[in-house]
């Protein structure tokens, strides 16, 4: 009898033992930096920030709060959150500046995206205060520290070094900086060139603050929001030109910097998320994804697609949100972000290189 129980005490923990493993192997926390695309609360806690979400109805088809506004600004799930359930993060990665984000909460990962927020501190001026990229890895490093002193040093590092990095920014430097009065005028290589110094150093800092599996997503095809639509004539692609051919030149500069810096770094792994031919690829095929149209804004009025403003409990509302590729004048529904973020984790190379997430968790 004894005997038995020590070997039901044996079997116990060894399997108890490798599930917890396995759980660990399986499970990377994941940390999420950018700006509204993937901002999942942080604005919520600047007081005088005026790029907020947290008002119905967005988040009416978000089934984790039961329909209630999160400060996401989408109707359901963004990019970032669809990514951390495919990885089988039981949690999506709370908002940095909620005071609940302590302890083992740490341990899932943690969202620093902030509506308004870009690649330089000046972007995003208009809405007051957002946080920028800078400040989104100062605090990250506080993270950090937090993570030592929970799991101490050795683990804190070897979590980091497995996290998967989302970072989803560079539309405000162009729709809310360069292409703004704010701008400072100057050509767009010159401008790109600044953006490319900035965010060297940004990714530099992240890889010294021991991340090793980062997912860069390109600028979306700014050209298309309803935002713009309503405002400019367009292409024979049905968007306006400008501000795409600029989202165009820095992907392809981005795409150059990730190669650099995987090249520089003994054991980085930056990925191309190519956020541009996936979105663009949705909405030059919409019908073929189901969807109805890939212009009109799903909440939101004024303009011709319901572009100028922007999205709360007293514009108009579509019936069904699935069949619209925008939610709002500046973002993508959940059913687009659907597609896109399975497509990043599970796609080829045309839309993620030069492996896919789950590759990218597998190293
Ligand atoms: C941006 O702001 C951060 C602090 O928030 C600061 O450390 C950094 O030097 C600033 N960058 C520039 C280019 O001004
Ligand atoms: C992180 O913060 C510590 C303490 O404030 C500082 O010494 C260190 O330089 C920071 N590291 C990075 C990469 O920002």
């Amino acid at each position: 009898m004894a005997f038995l129980s020590a070997l039901l005490l044996l079997l116990l923990s060894c399997c108890t033992g490798s599930q917890a493993d396995l759980a660990y192997d399986v499970r990377p926390a994941v940390f999420v930096f950018g700006d509204s695309h993937v901002d999942s609360g942080n604005n919520n806690y600047l007081i005088t920030s005026q790029s907020k979400a947290n008002f119905p109805p967005n988040g009416i088809d978000f089934k984790a709060s039961g329909g209630m506004p999160t400060g996401r600004f989408t109707n359901g799930r963004t990019i970032a959150d669809i990514l951390g359930e495919e990885l089988g993060q039981p949690n999506y990665a709370t908002p940095f500046l909620d005071p609940d984000t302590a302890g083992a909460a740490l341990l899932n990962g943690v969202n620093y995206a902030s509506g308004a927020g870009g690649i330089l501190n000046k972007t995003g001026a208009l809405y007051v205060s957002r946080l920028g990229m800078d400040l989104q890895i100062d605090y990250f490093n506080t993270s950090r520290q937090q993570l030592d002193d929970f799991v101490g040093k050795i683990e804190a590092r070897e979590r980091v070094n497995r996290a998967i990095f989302s970072i989803t920014i560079g539309s405000n430097d162009f729709l809310n900086n360069y292409l703004t009065f704010i701008s400072d005028f100057e050509p767009p290589d010159t401008f790109i060139n600044r953006l490319m110094i900035a965010l060297k150093a940004q990714l530099t800092r992240l890889y010294y603050l021991d991340a090793r599996k980062v997912v860069m997503g390109s600028i979306v095809p700014i050209g298309c929001i309803p935002y713009q639509t309503s405002l400019a004539p367009v292409d024979e692609t049905g968007c306006v030109s400008l501000p795409n051919q600029l989202a165009m030149k820095y992907n392809r500069r981005l795409r150059d910097l990730l190669s650099e810096l995987n090249q520089l770094l003994p054991g980085a792994n930056f990925l191309y998320a190519n956020l541009y031919d996936l979105y663009m690829e949705i909405i030059e095929n919409h019908q073929s994804y189901g969807f109805v149209t890939a212009t009109d804004a799903c909440c939101g009025d004024g303009g011709i697609h319901g572009g100028i403003v922007i999205c709360g409990p007293a514009t108009t509302l579509c019936g069904s949100r699935s069949e619209y590729v925008y939610w709002d004048p500046y973002h993508p529904t959940e059913a687009a972000n659907l597609i896109v973020a399975k497509k990043l984790v599970h796609g080829d190379a045309r839309y993620i290189s030069p492996i896919n997430v789950q590759q990218l968790v597998n190293i």
